[in-house]
């Protein structure tokens, strides 16, 4: 979290004040260090140099286009999901050519879109999806690139909703099943198996998965090699975790230190996916503090983010440190360890305004008391925060600031109530309405 840090007791994204961009474009907004997520980037394309490595965005974990150009123009590739994300891709000035598609339903059009597009390569998840791509591929009179998504039978041990690589997942196909069908394909026209991807779940925090990952890809390249397939890329996803808490998550270089003896001597390029470990610590959500309010035992903190804007608290459960923006005098940047007892502190449940039991950022977390007016920073906010977002309640989503050393520039702006109801033609009586 080095790009945000508090000096004299007020934090700073590189060298803009936090509280200042919120006073400028109001609360709740997300915050963006391009130092950070070109530093994520870099520290990847150094960790595995070795294996000549095309990083591949993950998109999902970020899709703002302000933040796909400055991956683009610092080398990116990127993994899209939908023919959304590659339009974004190619919005942003992505290169297509350094473009993996994965995805497991992916429609007719969106595969014609990716073969128009020239992206590098198809993830493929089932046989049916092999069937539409060579479907689409012999009316367009192309070849289509492709990568067998196979599931190594690992366990990742992360949450059970952001775990993958297990046999019985609705991701990729068992390595029976991938033989199969590498024999099915051997000398079809209309496509060339050119990798192997494997992606086994999201929030890694140790290295043995993918060593035993990358063991099953090597054998699997082999036996596909063998058989004809001119394999020369090997996938391994995305997935490494980050630190939300403390100090959980592994550097980047203890992943390489398993992954790139284990694939150099296939030969094969890399080609990674990440997401979580460029954009997570990159952003915060910042808030402003509405009521407090005590029921019973219970203290709240009502602030204005709520699940709309960060869903991951209410979905996963998952932690995100949350610490006064402007730290009361006497208390230290936001602790390592909030599970000790921090002098000064009490329990609050840190809840936004939707109609919801669900809607919490925090329970029971050592807070400062705070009042009205008072700003919150929600760390660890920079993936699947703004992404996952939505309307609920009729709230506009937030303003996005991308800060690059002393400027900022507004990435996306707030919404308004005229954006939230534009679509619903009828009522408005716009023309093409029905009736
Ligand atoms: N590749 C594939 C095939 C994926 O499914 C994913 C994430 C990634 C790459 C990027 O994974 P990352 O490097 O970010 O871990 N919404 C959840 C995370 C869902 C991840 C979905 N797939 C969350 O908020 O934790």
């Amino acid at each position: 979290m080095d790009h945000f840090h508090y000096r004299d007791g007020r934090l700073y994204c590189e060298d803009l004040s936090v509280a200042d961009l919120a006073d400028t474009y109001g609360t709740p907004l997300y915050v963006y260090s391009q130092a950070a997520i070109v530093g994520g980037l870099k520290s990847l394309q150094t960790a595995f140099a070795a294996l000549n490595p095309l990083v591949c965005y993950s998109v999902k974990a970020n899709s703002n286009l302000s933040i796909l150009k400055v991956m683009a123009e610092n080398g990116s590739g990127f993994d899209v999901v939908s023919g959304g994300e590659l339009y974004r891709v190619e919005k942003a000035g992505g290169d297509p050519g350094r473009a993996v598609f994965a995805g497991v339903g992916k429609t007719d059009e969106e595969i014609a879109a990716g073969l128009k597009a020239g992206v590098l390569m198809f993830n493929v998840e089932s046989e049916a999806e092999l069937d539409a791509i060579v479907r689409v591929a012999k009316a367009m009179g192309v070849v289509a690139p492709l990568a067998l998504r196979v599931n190594p039978d690992v366990d990742p041990k992360t949450h059970r909703y952001i775990s993958t690589g297990k046999k019985e997942s609705k991701f990729g196909m068992d390595i029976d099943r991938s033989l199969a069908l590498g024999y099915a394909i051997k000398g079809n026209p209309h496509v060339s198996m050119i990798g192997v991807h494997m992606h086994i779940g999201s929030q890694i925090t140790t290295t043995e998965p993918y060593a035993g990952a990358a063991g099953k890809a090597v054998t699997l390249i082999g036996q596909f090699r063998e058989m004809g397939h001119p394999v020369s890329w090997f996938n391994m996803g995305g997935g490494f975790g980050i630190n939300y808490k403390g100090r959980e998550a592994k550097a980047v270089e203890e992943f390489a230190n398993v992954i790139v003896p284990a694939i150099k001597p296939t030969g094969c390029r890399l080609v990674m996916e990440p997401g979580r470990v460029i954009a997570g610590n990159a952003g915060i959500l910042v808030s402003r503090v509405l009521y407090t309010k005590q029921s019973g035992e219970k203290r709240f903190l009502i602030q204005d983010a709520a699940m709309n804007d960060l869903i991951r608290p209410a979905l996963y459960e998952s932690f995100h440190r949350i610490w006064p923006v402007i730290v009361p005098a006497g208390l230290p940047a936001p602790p390592d360890d909030y599970e000790a007892s921090i002098e000064g502190t009490e329990p609050w449940d840190v809840v936004g305004p939707v109609c919801e039991s669900g809607d919490f950022l925090a329970k029971d977390r050592a807070l400062p008391r705070l009042d009205r007016g008072d700003l919150l920073a929600i760390f660890s906010a920079g993936a699947y925060g703004m992404v996952m977002s939505s309307n609920y309640n009729t709230r506009p989503r937030a303003a996005e600031i991308l800060v690059d050393g002393t400027s900022a520039c507004l990435a996306r702006r707030r919404e308004t109530y005229e954006d939230l109801v534009e679509h619903e033609l009828a009522a408005l009586g716009a023309p093409g309405a029905l009736g």
